[in-house]
């Protein structure tokens, strides 16, 4: 199948400060000079924001990573998961039309979608809210036949129940995804025969239905309201080593432990101090900052432009000094997630890290 960017494109795309602050986290998880590894992450997040990948995200993403923007188009044109035409405003409808699906009754779910979408697959219906393609096994051909509708499966459907959920979808409503002929997993119709620990029914939908019931955004546009943990090992990375935050003028009153509960204290921006810099390397050259885990030859460079040539420079650096460095950084959070002041500790006395020992070698 020929895959290209669609010929019509926005002229601009931007993350939302949430989905940007996600995907900086995502770039975060990969050594210097390896940014490219999250390119199909941040893609993906592109079209969950806004439903398809479009030319300008692909190129923002590029620019984001420091890659061709050929490189980029080639992960999102290479993948089918990619959708680089627009889509429906409210759903675009995946049918599974491999074997399983194809011989339970795949053909009448593409007949619905022809009649009631469009014609052609990744055609927009006439109102604007649908599409669909049809796609290769999706791996839930126990329940076949199926179809994947945003985020979750829709499994053993017939004409009817199919036709139910885009009323649904179209009435704005999100049906409850999974089985929908009453199975509750992949048991057998006739029932479970195996596992006698599995309880139909103790809780009303099966694991995987429930909790995509839960979350509730099977059909939602990812578009910067969610409150996720965006970037869980930096959290914990702060928890680890709290930061110092600006001295505050003492209270007037001691606060109750009750009104403490009432209202919990808000996180507060830590000082920016600038650490002390060099002009130059000492006499002697600059130390190899490289041999610090985290540090490629391109972060190696930005900290030299700043004025850090020395390990016994790095491993002085406060939580406020590493706040400073942090933002002059494209990537916040790395100097503490890989611990850069405790690797130029033992780096300026002689001594070898893990990575260090490695590099050296
Ligand atoms: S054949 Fe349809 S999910 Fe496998």
């Amino acid at each position: 199948m020929l895959r290209r960017l669609h010929h019509i494109q926005p002229e601009t795309f931007a993350f939302t400060p949430a989905n940007l602050a996600w995907a900086k986290g995502q770039i975060s998880k990969f050594p210097e000079g390896r940014q490219a590894s999250a390119v199909i992450p941040i893609l993906w997040r592109a079209q969950e924001q806004e439903g398809w990948v479009t030319q300008p995200a692909l190129e923002h993403i590029a620019d984001m990573l420091g890659m061709a923007y050929i490189r980029v188009l080639e992960v999102a044109t290479f993948y089918f998961m990619f959708q680089l035409q627009p889509v429906g405003s409210v759903a675009h409808i995946q049918v599974c039309g491999t074997l399983s699906c194809m011989i339970c009754g795949a053909e009448d779910l593409i007949g619905i979608c022809k009649d009631r979408i469009a014609d052609h697959a990744h055609d927009i219906s006439a109102d604007g809210k649908f599409s669909w393609e049809e796609v290769e096994c999706l791996g839930a051909c126990t329940n076949a036949p199926m179809v994947q509708i945003g985020k979750d499966f829709y499994e053993d459907l017939s004409a009817e129940t199919f036709n139910k959920i885009l009323d649904e979808l179209s009435a704005g409503n999100v049906p409850t995804p999974g089985p929908q002929n009453g199975r509750y997993s992949c048991e057998p119709l006739g029932g479970a025969i195996a596992l006698s620990e599995y309880e139909p029914g103790k809780t009303p939908l099966n694991v995987s239905a429930t909790l995509a019931t839960e979350i509730g955004d099977t059909v939602k546009r990812i578009d910067g309201t969610e409150v996720p943990l965006l970037t869980p090992w930096l959290e914990s990375a702060k928890a680890k080593k709290p930061a110092k935050v600006a001295a505050k003028k003492p209270a007037a009153e001691k606060p109750t432990a009750q009104k403490a509960q009432a209202k919990p204290a808000e996180p507060q921006a830590v000082v920016e101090v600038a650490p002390e810099i060099l002009k130059a390397a000492r006499k002697g050259g600059a130390d190899d900052l490289k041999l610090i885990k985290g540090v490629g030859p391109k972060l190696e460079g930005v900290l030299n432009d700043l004025g850090f040539y020395h390990f016994d420079q790095i491993e002085k650096w406060t939580d406020e000094q590493i706040a400073w460095v942090d933002s002059r950084l494209q990537f916040k959070g790395r100097i503490e997630r890989d611990d850069w002041t405790g690797q130029a500790k033992i780096l300026a006395q002689g001594g070898e890290t893990a990575f260090s020992e490695k590099a050296n070698k």
